[in-house]
């Protein structure tokens, strides 16, 4: 259940979206990203040759009135926007490497992060396909609260999910600098602590930027999410760490070996933790978490951790993981 205001603060950014899509004849994103730059300049509507009418124009005014009288706190704005998000991709489907990472995972990403940087520290963290950014935003947001002093960079090839992401990060207050190109071209970013991102899945087109990798297929179209993953962990401090939300059979496709190749030299893989079946339509779409950690003095492999999660809604299930982990943990990493 959500809290009241939070129902009506939906109810209302709804209304303008729809608003707004019909009036300037745009998609869902796009309207989403028109209102969320509306809010942010003081909640005034952007009027450009005319448009939105000026009935559209004072219907939008008065509904972001009683927005504005809302009280939201990031944590609530986060939410809110997630579940506008989700409503709106039901209508206008997005494909699958383009949804928001959901909520369920991303507490999941912060009890991981938390287990391992225990100290209240100064945390960078790096998405490399950070998309609508709701991931990131769930981690930092929530570390934040925490306690820790979060600071995110996002990376995406795609422009629109990127605005969305920015809009966001603007509403929240969220420290969270984007760049908007392909993860696997050079970046300019400062090295990290952690590097996360739920990966897109398929093939990487550029081959010749694709051979510069570790990973990389022998022939033809190597994948881009173990590209990126190599890619993101080149970012990360020594000892520093990856969590990546990958297909659960990642080391057992006509490509693993490629993907092997990397692991062994470069990081090592201290665990894979399954996600419940019940977040999933089938078995080829089930997902894991892999954890790996950069080699550094401090680090050695660990035996490596193999869970599964048995469900994100039964908290018995949920507190057996979290007593597992910590259980490995402890005999485990320095
Ligand atoms: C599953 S989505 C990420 C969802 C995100 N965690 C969220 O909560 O909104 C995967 C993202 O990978 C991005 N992507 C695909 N290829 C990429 C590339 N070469 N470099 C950077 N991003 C890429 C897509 O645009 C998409 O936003």
């Amino acid at each position: 259940m959500f809290p009241e205001k939070i129902e009506k603060a939906f109810d209302l950014m709804e209304q303008a979206i729809q608003l707004l899509k019909g009036s300037l004849d745009t998609s869902f994103l796009d309207a989403y990203i028109e209102n969320g730059e509306n809010i942010l300049d003081s909640y005034q509507v952007r009027v450009l040759d005319g448009v939105p009418d000026e009935q559209t124009v004072q219907q939008l005014e008065a509904l972001y009135q009683q927005l504005q009288a809302i009280e939201l706190t990031p944590e609530e704005i986060r939410r809110l926007s997630q579940l506008i998000l989700l409503k709106g991709s039901k209508t206008e489907v997005l494909q699958a490497n383009h949804q928001l990472t959901p909520d369920s995972i991303g507490f999941l990403f912060v009890y991981l992060i938390e287990q391992l940087f225990n100290s209240k520290q100064e945390l960078k963290i790096l998405d490399i396909a950070s998309g609508m950014g709701n991931l990131l935003l769930t981690v930092l947001l929530n570390l934040n609260l925490a306690d820790y002093q979060a600071q995110g960079i996002g990376v995406d090839i795609d422009d629109t999910l990127l605005a969305v992401s920015a809009t966001n990060n603007e509403w929240t207050n969220a420290a969270i600098q984007l760049f908007h190109q392909d993860g696997l071209q050079d970046l300019l970013i400062e090295p990290v602590d952690i590097a996360i991102s739920d990966l897109p899945i398929g093939y990487y087109p550029n081959d010749e930027k694709a051979q510069g990798f570790d990973s990389a297929a022998e022939t033809g179209h190597s994948y881009a999410h173990h590209l990126l993953m190599e890619q993101a962990m080149k970012f990360v401090k020594p000892d520093g760490y990856g969590l990546f939300l990958v297909p659960s059979n990642i080391l057992e496709t006509e490509q693993s070996e490629f993907f092997k190749n990397w692991l062994q030299k470069n990081v090592y893989l201290q665990g894979m933790i399954q996600l419940p079946d019940e977040l999933f339509k089938s078995e080829q779409s089930r997902k894991s978490i892999l954890f790996v950690q950069n080699k550094g003095e401090a680090s050695t492999q660990a035996e490596v951790l193999v869970a599964k999660l048995g469900s994100l809604k039964d908290p018995a299930k949920i507190t057996q993981f979290f007593q597992q982990f910590e259980a490995w943990k402890s005999s485990n990493l320095k």
